[in-house]
């Protein structure tokens, strides 16, 4: 039993197929099925919404199980998607505070729909939006790239802002007993996953890296084989 989740995005996946790829993916050792929502306003892309959720949501199982289907919301206003995103079946829904006026009030929104909710910073977002919000959240989702499109390449500063991450999560671990997770999205292949888990991540994000390749499964295990060097 790993502590480290390998969450593939579908924005590199088959849109055509997509209930066959969520099913081959999780087949082939993937533990969340990472969701992106662009609205061509926050982010200067256009995707998928509740309505691809509700029809990935039966084929998205591990062993039987429902798989965790982790939805990361590139969209402004944030708020009115939420109850959707929750009906469709997610069961986390991470936004960034940039697009939210009311960022307590967006997690509490979160959290009340009964999913997990995560705290999404691009780059160049400073670290105080974990002021007052850590306490509501169960994840925190560092960009290593900057949103909008897969296939970007890995943004090597933001190594240095996952160890900040990794510090603070652990210092609020000892005072609370809480464990938050530290998600991390964008350019992460084969060759830099083993750096950024020493960086502190634990859950992993991989678009291109995976549904790039033909075998799904040889990527995943060498992105565990990595992640256990
Ligand atoms: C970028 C998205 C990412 C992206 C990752 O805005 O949030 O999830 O799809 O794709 P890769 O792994 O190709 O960078
Ligand atoms: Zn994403």
């Amino acid at each position: 039993n790993s502590p480290f989740v390998i969450a593939p995005s579908i924005l590199s996946a088959d849109f055509a197929c997509l209930g066959k790829e969520v099913q081959d993916v999780l087949l082939a050792g993937a533990d969340w099925i990472h969701f992106d929502v662009m609205d061509n306003h926050y982010v200067p892309n256009l995707t998928i919404g509740p309505l691809v959720c509700e029809a990935i949501r039966p084929h998205a199982t591990k062993d039987g199980k429902p798989a965790m289907i982790d939805v990361h919301l590139m969209v402004e206003p944030v708020d009115r998607l939420i109850p959707d995103f929750a009906k469709a079946g997610a069961n986390l829904i991470s936004f960034h505070p940039e697009a939210s006026p009311h960022v307590d009030r967006t997690i509490n929104l979160i959290r009340d729909q009964g999913c997990q909710a995560g705290l999404v910073l691009n780059p160049a977002t400073p670290l105080h939006h974990l002021d007052h919000t850590l306490e509501l959240l169960d994840l925190v989702l560092l960009m290593s790239v900057n949103p909008g499109f897969g296939g970007q390449s890995f943004i090597p500063s933001t190594l240095n802002k996952i160890t900040q991450v990794r510090a603070r999560l652990d210092r609020y671990q000892q005072e609370t007993g809480r464990h938050i997770r530290l998600e991390v999205d964008g350019g992460i292949k084969v060759d830099n996953i083993a750096g950024v888990a020493k960086a502190g991540a634990d859950t992993f994000v991989a678009g291109s890296a995976i549904f790039g390749k033909e075998n799904y499964a040889d990527v995943i295990k060498a992105m565990r084989a990595e992640l256990a060097t």
